[in-house]
């Protein structure tokens, strides 16, 4: 099963393919903030998204829109509760509202 890492506290969590990235970050943390329920409307979940990136699904319009919002967006940004999990193993750094909202 593909393991998710999250950055800086070293945190784990397997997850299935197909699992949104915010479901599976919640089960490794006790705590990240997703105020609008993923809605892609608040940008609380911003991550940055460190190794496998592209095994993610696409952004759609929705995050795409959301993410141009954002201060300090990168090309390894991704809203967590609009990214769905594929087959590799994915390392993120938890971002939310120090990156500028
Ligand atoms: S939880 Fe609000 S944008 Fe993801």
């Amino acid at each position: 099963m593909p393991m998710l890492t999250i950055l800086t506290s070293n945190k784990t969590a397997q997850f299935v393919e197909g699992a949104r990235l915010l479901d599976a970050i919640l089960a490794a943390e006790e705590s990240f903030t997703h105020k609008c329920e993923g809605k892609a409307e608040c940008g609380s979940c911003h991550v940055f998204v460190h190794d496998g990136r592209k095994s993610l699904s696409k952004i759609q319009r929705t995050e795409n829109e959301k993410l141009d919002a954002i201060v300090g967006v990168g090309s390894k940004s991704r809203l967590a509760c609009q990214a769905m999990l594929g087959s590799e193993n994915v390392t993120v750094e938890l971002l939310g509202f120090k990156s500028g909202l």
